[in-house]
């Protein structure tokens, strides 16, 4: 019954500009691998979120320094084979899968025990995805099931492999790169389509790596042991965090907001490429390129008339994380809009697709579900005026964020449990929507 926040009527009109914090899995991925480059690394803007702080502290245990400066963080980096794991380590990525497992990929050369345990929605979550290649590689690995806790024990004789990664999970994508990084000769890896920030720092820090893109797949080869220089970086804008502002936007009266140097590579911006199919309107401006990640404006205005989709199944890996704010423009959509094909979505800090399905019932729109598809009968008329209590959803930061934005644009009473957990991957969301007008006890 802690961090309750209660919301009791819908925000007022705005027009304003907001910039929102950097990109969570840039951010992961930047000191990850700072931890690894020979020298020093400063990384501009880096979010300062539990999953990321969680990062450094395993990084600090690996026997890699760091230090906070005004703006930036400096990462003293020891080379490929400098983690210090001449003793056995427990390492706790608390609720970030991307930390855990991206770092086992950096584990497989060490030379000690380490144990990976993170919190409880970590801990039910699949762990054989990342496994199951870095035993290929030569990692000892022990684990009771497919679940943390995991230790890892390195090899000194790592061999390349030959990688299908056929969940269009980037997290299992990037888990296999860091691993080919510390291994001799070239890993082949077939990859489902899913974001690419990993490609794009290994091309900035010149690490050699082959792409060849296909419709569907993407054909990468990583050449192992090359040793690169510390790094600078300005992480760009987390469109993940900027989607819960164009939905608040969207779905208030008389609005507009500007959401100022958000990152919109490809890979990443499903999200409006689904909500413009449903007649949203949001427009990309100021385009510029960063070390191969695109950056933008984004401009965005109250709409009234949103139609239906049917969502290409392509589109999925590109919004993965937006699907739960998403569903409720769907809701108010005129007409059924059909979202396939997302067994995925309950593989996340909470099963998402089932507890979407039970919160779109529990505001009164009807959904349908087969197996991993579902269609949601929208109601452009949806105005909220009873109670509702958000409460058992894994403490999953985006199910407190998508509950927020519901409250302050369809109406009701709103208690909302475990709100701190929006410091996950978003410490700011709450003083932002403030920022904006919102009410919140
Ligand atoms: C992430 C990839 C996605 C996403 C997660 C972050 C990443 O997970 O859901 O929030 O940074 O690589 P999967 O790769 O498991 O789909």
């Amino acid at each position: 019954m802690k961090n309750i926040i209660k919301i009791n009527c819908k925000i007022n009109n705005f027009n304003n500009k907001i910039e929102v914090s950097g990109d969570k899995s840039i951010s992961i991925r930047c000191v990850l691998l700072a931890s690894q480059a020979l020298g020093v690394s400063k990384i501009y803007n880096l979010l300062e979120s539990e999953d990321v702080l969680n990062t450094l502290k395993s990084i600090k245990k690996l026997g890699i320094k760091y230090k906070k400066n005004k703006n930036f963080y400096q990462i003293h980096g020891l080379g490929l084979n400098g983690f210090n794991t001449n003793r056995k380590i427990d390492l706790n990525a608390g609720n970030s899968g991307t930390l855990a497992r991206l770092i086992l990929g950096l584990l497989v050369n060490s030379k000690n025990l380490i144990t990976l345990a993170g919190d409880k929605s970590l801990s039910n979550r699949d762990f054989s995805r990342i496994t199951n290649p870095l035993k290929i590689f030569g990692a000892n690995i022990i684990s009771n099931n497919t679940k943390l806790p995991v230790k890892i024990l390195g090899s000194d004789y790592l061999r390349p492999i030959n990688y299908n990664e056929n969940l269009g999970s980037a997290q299992c994508k990037s888990a296999v790169m860091l691993a080919a990084m510390k291994t001799p000769g070239i890993t082949q890896i077939k990859a489902k389509k899913s974001r690419n920030h990993t490609e794009l720092l290994f091309n900035s820090l010149n690490i050699p790596i082959k792409i060849k893109k296909e419709k569907n797949h993407d054909y990468i080869e990583v050449r192992g042991q090359y040793n690169f220089s510390g790094f600078e970086y300005k992480v760009p804008g987390d469109i993940s965090s900027c989607s819960f502002f164009l939905v608040l936007a969207l779905l208030s009266r008389n609005s507009k907001l500007i959401i100022k140097n958000v990152n919109v590579n490809n890979s990443r911006t499903g999200i409006i490429t689904i909500l413009n199919k449903m007649n949203s309107k949001i427009i990309i401006k100021n385009r510029k390129k960063y070390k191969g990640e695109k950056i933008a404006d984004i401009f965005v205005k109250s709409r009234s008339n949103f139609s239906r989709i049917n969502c290409p199944k392509k589109l999925n890996s590109s919004a993965i994380d937006e699907f739960l704010i998403i569903f409720l423009v769907a809701a108010k959509a005129k007409g059924v809009s059909t979202f396939n094909d997302l067994g995925e979505l309950n593989k996340k800090e909470s099963p998402r697709l089932n507890i979407a399905i039970n919160f779109l019932r529990m505001i009164g729109i009807k959904v349908k579900r087969k197996q991993n598809s579902i269609r949601i009968f929208g109601n452009p008329d949806l105005n909220l005026t009873e109670n509702y209590t958000i409460k058992n959803f894994n403490k999953d930061h985006r199910v407190v964020m998508m509950s927020c934005i519901a409250a302050l644009t369809l109406g009701g009473n709103w208690k909302i449990h475990d709100s701190n957990s929006v410091n996950t991957s978003f410490p700011n969301f709450f003083k932002l929507i403030r920022k904006l007008g919102a009410k919140i006890n």
